[in-house]
């Protein structure tokens, strides 16, 4: 019996993973953060009111369940604070249920500040990154110059770290980019006012997990962004700077390899991405326009609208394989109810050459001619629908087609935003099929 599930998202993020996991965690003693940082926007709707989350684990909305925030992630305390804040006003309760890696990559201003000046040098060659460091605070820690929180509950310490970090990161800052430098004071007197704060939240994350899992509690671990933003296996260099694959749940929290029992897998049943980089099935036309109104794809850190295109196979396939998804959630079924014709895409030609599966080096992928199959609409309404048997003919055959192009099993639906809006197939922490009626 699976005791642990791992949620990642399959696409270019933004897939719905927020409100599978808040789903979920109604299942799980805890919920763990493993990677990337608050360039994450994770949504819930519960009963229609609606929350964001970028740093905390989409599980803090139960009590019950403990929250954590594994080594993988890159921490902006600024950024948490304010998140802790603004959920604290909507009477959440965050720290009690907290924890936080002493051993987070903290992500300071300087970041910020090269990640910006970064993409504005690069003009039309930019990412389109969140611009909040994310890069740049993941160079420093494989660089073995990154502060860790720890650092910041010894001020002699700290203050050691942080002149030797900004001395280096000021000169690239003012001698390469030509911009401002950073003030010294400003981070260190910010950060040391807020240390005494943060204290209570931070241990040893991994060993925690390790005693929470020798009680037989179960762990939900939260990707962030998807397989095509991974730092290696994703469509470089049009990417975020961290691993977003499966295998990274373990090292993002100290937890064995081994106790990573099932994969779920979040797909939208089209597809989107934000920022610059290659998106085969993408629409430039009025059916792009139309996804983007009704699935209401404005991106949830930084505003900016989503691309959208047809559902791609090809690409889940190749999630699939480096992630060994064990089954697949897809989401936003009901924004496709008003569409006479829907496109699902099996592969592309790239110079010539037929290719069932996304390659690996996606360098050539602006050129790939997508293959599709068109699938009839249902035209009906799928919104709140909560039983498979339930959802309109035509949209089980889609979901049929994706499920033998992909060759993975379907166990969950999403029918809406809120928690509620799910048709469960199979329970992936019990592996009990459900629903089937
Ligand atoms: P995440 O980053 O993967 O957690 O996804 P985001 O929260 O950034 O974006 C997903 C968006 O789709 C959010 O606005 C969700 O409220 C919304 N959403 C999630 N599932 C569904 C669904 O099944 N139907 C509809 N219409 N919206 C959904
Ligand atoms: P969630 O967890 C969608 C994208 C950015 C940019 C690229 C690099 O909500 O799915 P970065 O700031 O990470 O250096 O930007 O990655 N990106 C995301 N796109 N959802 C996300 O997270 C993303 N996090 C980063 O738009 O293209
Ligand atoms: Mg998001």
């Amino acid at each position: 019996m699976n005791k642990n599930v791992v949620v990642i998202g399959t696409q270019w993020g933004d897939e719905g993973k927020g409100k599978i996991i808040d789903w979920l965690a109604g299942f799980a003693d805890g919920v763990v953060r493993f990677q990337g940082g608050h360039n994450a926007g994770h949504t819930l709707f519960i009963n229609s009111k609606k929350t964001v989350l970028r740093l905390i684990p989409s599980g803090i909305m139960y009590p019950n369940v403990q929250c954590f925030i594994g080594n993988g992630v890159v921490l902006s305390i600024e950024n948490l604070l304010k998140e802790i804040q603004e959920l604290e006003n909507a009477d959440i309760e965050v720290r009690s249920h907290l924890r936080i890696s002493k051993i987070c990559p903290l992500i300071l201003p300087y970041h910020v500040a090269i990640d910006k000046a970064r993409e504005q040098y690069k003009g039309n060659k930019k990412i389109g990154t969140t611009g909040r460091g994310i890069g740049p605070a993941y160079e420093d820690k494989i660089a073995r110059r990154a502060l860790r929180i720890q650092d910041i509950f010894n001020p002699n310490v700290f203050n050691d770290k942080l002149r030797e970090a900004l001395d280096y990161h000021n000169f690239v800052l003012t001698k390469y980019f030509f911009s401002k430098p950073i003030d010294f004071n400003e981070i260190f007197d910010n950060v040391m006012s807020v240390s005494p704060f943060i204290m209570p939240m931070v241990g040893d994350v991994s060993k925690e997990l390790s005693d929470f899992q020798k009680l037989g509690k179960r762990l939900l671990f939260e990707g962030a962004q998807g397989v095509m933003l991974d730092i290696d296996h994703g469509t470089y260099p049009y990417v975020t700077s961290s691993n977003c694959t499966a295998g990274i749940a373990s090292s993002g929290s100290g937890v064995s390899p081994k106790s990573l029992g099932y994969i779920l897998g979040i797909t939208k049943a089209y597809t989107t991405r934000v920022g610059a980089g290659p998106f085969p099935t993408e629409l430039m036309d009025e059916n792009g326009l139309k996804l983007a109104t009704i699935g209401k794809e404005i991106g949830s850190v930084t505003g900016r609208p989503r691309r959208c295109g047809w559902f791609d196979g090809a690409a889940l396939k190749r999630a699939i394989l480096l992630n060994g998804i064990s089954g697949l959630c897809i989401t936003k079924l009901d924004v496709l109810d008003t569409f006479e014709e829907i496109r699902l895409c099996v592969g592309y030609y790239i110079n010539g050459q037929y290719h069932d599966m996304l390659p690996c080096d996606s360098q050539y992928l602006e050129e790939a001619k997508p293959v599709f199959e068109n699938i009839p609409g249902w035209l009906k309404s799928t919104k709140s629908v909560k039983n498979f048997n339930k959802l309109p003919t035509n949209a089980q055959v889609y979901l049929e087609r994706i499920k033998s192009v992909c060759d993975v099993p379907i166990d969950m639906i999403s029918t809406g935003p809120d928690r509620n809006e799910t048709i469960i197939l199979s329970d992936p922490f019990d592996q009990i099929k459900l629903n089937l009626q």
